[in-house]
């Protein structure tokens, strides 16, 4: 993870008519994103996305005004995810998602690769070694439990190698940026592979 201290806490600004919707017209900065991100996909070998798409995320995650009031808003049961932008052909999706104190994901994999930022606060990004057993069910076992603060970003790979849960262990909201290589519209959650653990 890389540190990007231009990033402060960022100040909540009105909604207007074009920041919603998954093809609607977002922030200025939002829509330069996902044309870095267009262009990284023409001409891109497919294992170097994610880390090039990371690289395109710092400019977006040190954008004091990008989300509005209702962007920002949390979930109560659980942690809400908000589609930023989906692309029409389906390429990829950024999300915000928003965290209570104490809400956080399972331990998971994903179907696609991605690139992940935090935009504001502290989360606990806990990384496991992940294993299939001959009964289909999985071993997970934590490699490391690292505090990130806003600017920092991950990449992560298709599949249970970089299976990890990120949470929020602080007294405070946070909000963290993903762009994802999939189509994430209709259903948010497609882009996670829920394990099923051993005991
Ligand atoms: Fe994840």
């Amino acid at each position: 993870m890389s540190s990007n201290p231009m990033n402060g806490s960022s100040s909540p600004r009105p909604c207007t008519p074009g920041d919603y919707g998954p093809h609607a017209r977002a922030h200025p900065v939002v829509q330069q994103f996902v044309e870095s991100v267009a262009d990284i996909l023409d001409s891109t070998e497919p294992d170097a996305v994610p880390d090039r798409v990371a690289e395109a995320l710092a400019t977006v995650l040190a954008t004091q005004d990008l989300l509005c009031d209702e962007l920002r808003q949390p979930g109560i049961d659980t942690y809400r995810k908000h589609v930023l932008y989906a692309c029409p052909d389906g390429r990829f999706t950024l999300l915000a998602l928003v965290w209570r104190p104490g809400q956080g994901t399972d331990i998971h994999g994903h179907t696609a690769w991605g690139a992940v930022g935090v935009y504001e606060g502290h989360p606990n990004v806990a990384c496991y070694a992940c294993a299939e057993t001959a009964g289909g069910t999985h071993t997970a076992t934590e490699t490391k439990d690292v505090r990130c603060a806003p600017g920092d970003t991950a990449v992560v790979r298709p599949g249970l190698c970089d299976t990890h849960r990120i949470y929020n262990a602080t007294d405070e909201l946070m909000i963290t940026l993903h762009a994802y290589g999939r189509d994430l519209v209709i259903d948010p959650d497609a882009i996670n592979i829920h394990l099923t653990l051993e005991g």
